[in-house]
């Protein structure tokens, strides 16, 4: 049986220039690199500068996925950011990315799913892929959270950071097997009975401000780990996958110890986990593909490689993306 499968053609990623270290916290905050370390494996995250929007960020890491994909920007015909630190409430970042990089085709619209937007985002993109609307999409991740943080707040302000990563996906025929290349299944989800849990306290239609993030941070930790190996179980199942022959593990950078209870849960062994949370902390909708880029660069993954990702956020969202790369 002949498909349409959505395959990864390049990866690309941006960080800030500006570094913030748990030391450097500490002069701002009541807290030490010794706690943010042993609570979350964060040692530095990374700040825009003034003036430098999610949008800027986006497009510098679209930019190095369209040159590595060897894709001109005309040749793409749908845009999709995740992102829930949009430039302005409208119109979509997306819109602002398609014509920073000379896109004049199709569509481009964001999505909001906070730390499960680039996974929502890959999911989107792949059914259009499959029923043919479109063919060559550029799926984005990308964040500016050091503008929604409350800086006087030692609970949360230590775990996030900005930064954006990219993949252009194009569509291929393949035989509708589980080793075709490209995505070979996707789950998402979300409960909005635990929106109070990991919230922002602002909004256009609510207080007319952009608001801090709040989070109940150890309930957070008590859903992520049960939900988020449930999602990844119903993905390895739908696929006919057993944990073990997953090649590499590509999860939402939120926590260390969150990562170590799935790992655990699901016996994925230690070394097949892409860890970069500790360079940038939580970049929400950034961090599945700036952990992809990272994997890429340090040559952990290749053509061929089963590489399954996972993300949980405000919401709660949450899913997985079963890919060969
Ligand atoms: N430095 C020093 N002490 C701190 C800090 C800090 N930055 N923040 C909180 N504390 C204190 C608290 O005040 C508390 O003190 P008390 O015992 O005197 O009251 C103590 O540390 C313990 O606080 P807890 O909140 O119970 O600490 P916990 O072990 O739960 O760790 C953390 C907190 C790291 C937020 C943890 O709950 C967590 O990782 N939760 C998951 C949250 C997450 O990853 N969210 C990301 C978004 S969702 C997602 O992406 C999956």
């Amino acid at each position: 049986m002949v498909i349409n499968r959505s395959v990864i053609r390049g990866v690309g990623a941006y960080l800030p220039k500006k570094v913030m270290t748990n030391h450097d916290l500490a002069k701002l905050v009541d807290t030490t690199d010794e706690w943010i370390v042993a609570r979350s494996g964060i040692r530095q995250r990374h700040i825009a500068a003034d003036g430098e929007n999610t949008s800027d960020l986006a497009i510098a890491a679209a930019h190095q996925a369209l040159v590595r994909a060897k894709i001109d920007p005309v040749d793409i015909d749908l845009v999709i950011c995740a992102t829930a630190t949009p430039d302005r409430t409208f119109p979509a970042t997306a819109v602002r990315v398609q014509a920073g990089l000379g896109v004049t085709k199709g569509a481009a619209f964001d999505i909001q799913a906070v730390c499960s937007g680039f996974v929502y985002a890959l999911t989107t993109a792949d059914n259009f892929l499959k029923t043919g609307q479109f063919r060559r999409a550029l799926v984005i991740g990308a964040e500016t959270f050091s503008r929604i943080l409350d800086w006087e707040d030692r609970s949360t302000c230590v775990l996030f950071g900005d930064g954006a990563g990219a993949v252009v996906l194009e569509a291929e025929p393949q035989h509708g097997e589980r080793e075709d290349r490209g995505i070979l299944a996707t789950r998402i989800r979300s409960d909005g009975r635990y929106e109070d849990l990991l919230y922002v306290d602002g909004g256009p239609s609510s207080t007319k401000t952009v608001g801090h993030l709040r989070m109940n941070g150890r309930e957070v930790f008590r859903h992520a780990v049960q939900k988020i190996s449930g999602v990844i179980e119903e993905t390895l199942v739908a696929t006919g996958f057993a944990a073990d022959e997953i090649d590499l593990f590509v999860p939402h950078q939120a926590n260390q110890r969150i990562l170590n209870g799935i790992a655990k849960k699901l016996g994925v062994a230690p070394e097949k986990i892409v860890i970069t949370l500790d360079n940038h902390g939580n970049t929400s909708a950034a961090s599945i593909p700036l952990a992809l880029n990272h994997a890429f660069e340090e040559h952990l993954i290749k053509e061929g490689s089963l590489v399954l990702m996972e993300a949980m956020g405000g919401g709660f969202t949450w899913g997985a993306v079963l890919a060969r790369w």
